[in-house]
């Protein structure tokens, strides 16, 4: 027997302002065509004045918890991926723990930027294998706009904001692929592209929070190699072949990039789930947010498998392998 961890449910949460590219054009030199040409989006949420990290994340969890039907109560774990904290510490998900009303288990971030959902998963995944821990809510969010400088137009026009929330549980299966839940994870990084995607600040250099700065082609290659890589990795560890796959739910950074791992593994776009024209790229959000869209519209099916890869500042990457 092994001990899995199966996805009881998920939610989402996105701030009610919409941003258009049309709307960006007025403040920066680009347009409407540009960005949907290069990357697919459309318009993004952005966060309230007033509205955190947490809120979006609150909401999400909230979504995910009337999805599973469980009670907060039966938690004993809760993951926050998150490059936006509401502070630079404590982490974001001990202020979760404690707005849905918790003080037992653990709480704590995880950082790991567009990547960050993919960590965190794994981390959970971890903690529930080797019996620490019961039920997980593994939550996603970002207020991104807030790391964005707003006169860069190679940077403003790619993100946006939102929250996405699983809960995990144990379960037992038999040790391969056929049973219900996660059935791995694959994590890498590389700390030599430290400055191809970062932002120019932080709370131990230079005491701000800085902007987003990124050499997008630089970025955009090593995307596509790397998710390649790992794609393949996942599936050989589960002698799975590409057209067993039933869903592949990429980090959405830009469509070009998921349509190259879709050709990759031969995928119609019928079969992938993206948000990218109506989400931007969300960071750590990114996953949960497709997850949650594609669960709720009833194209995830019990039993399915679905594919997740993301790619990050770091540079991170990884994918993960669940049996829905
Ligand atoms: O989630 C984390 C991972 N992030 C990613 O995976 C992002 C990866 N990178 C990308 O998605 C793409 O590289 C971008 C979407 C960021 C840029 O697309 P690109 O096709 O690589 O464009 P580029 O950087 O080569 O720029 C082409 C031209 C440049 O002008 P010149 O030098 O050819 O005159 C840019 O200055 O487009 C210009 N440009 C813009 N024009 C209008 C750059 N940004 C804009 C803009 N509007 N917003």
């Amino acid at each position: 027997m092994t001990r899995r961890s199966v996805i009881l449910g998920c939610g989402s949460y996105l701030p009610a302002t919409i941003v258009t590219n049309d709307d960006l054009a007025k403040r920066v030199d680009t347009s409407d065509e540009w960005i949907r040409r290069r990357t697919g989006i459309r318009s993004r949420h952005i966060a309230a004045h007033d509205e955190t990290t947490s809120d979006l994340a609150l909401a999400a969890a909230h979504d995910a918890l009337n999805n599973a039907g469980i009670n907060a109560d039966t938690l004993d774990m809760i993951v926050v991926a998150t490059t936006t904290p509401d502070n630079t510490f404590p982490a974001t998900a001990v202020k979760i723990q404690a707005a849905l009303g918790l003080s037992h288990g653990f709480a704590f971030d995880v950082q790991a930027v567009c990547s960050g959902f993919v960590y965190a998963l794994a981390v959970a995944d971890n903690f529930i294998r080797v019996g620490q821990a019961k039920r997980a809510l593994v939550i996603g969010a970002e207020t991104f706009s807030r790391l964005l400088d707003w006169n860069d137009r190679t940077t403003c026009v790619l993100f946006g904001d939102g929250a996405g929330a699983i809960i995990l549980e144990a379960s037992t299966g038999i040790g391969d692929s056929s049973d219900r839940g996660i059935l791995s994870t694959h994590l890498h990084s590389d700390g030599h592209h430290y400055n191809s995607l970062c932002t120019n600040g932080g709370p131990g250099s230079t005491g701000t929070v800085g902007h987003v700065r990124m050499e997008g082609q630089e970025v955009f290659r090593h995307a596509v190699k790397h998710l390649s890589e790992v794609v393949d990795e996942a599936l050989a560890t589960n002698n799975l072949t590409p057209d067993q796959i039933n869903w592949l739910v990429p980090h959405q950074a830009n469509q070009r990039i998921i349509d190259g791992t879709a050709k990759k593994l031969n995928m119609p776009p019928e079969r992938v789930v993206t948000t990218i024209a109506d989400h931007a790229n969300t960071s750590a959000a990114s996953i949960p947010l497709a997850l949650a869209t594609a669960a709720k519209d009833g194209r995830l099916k019990q039993g399915q498998i679905v594919l997740l890869d993301a790619m990050g500042g770091g540079f991170t990457w990884g994918a993960a392998v669940v049996r829905w």
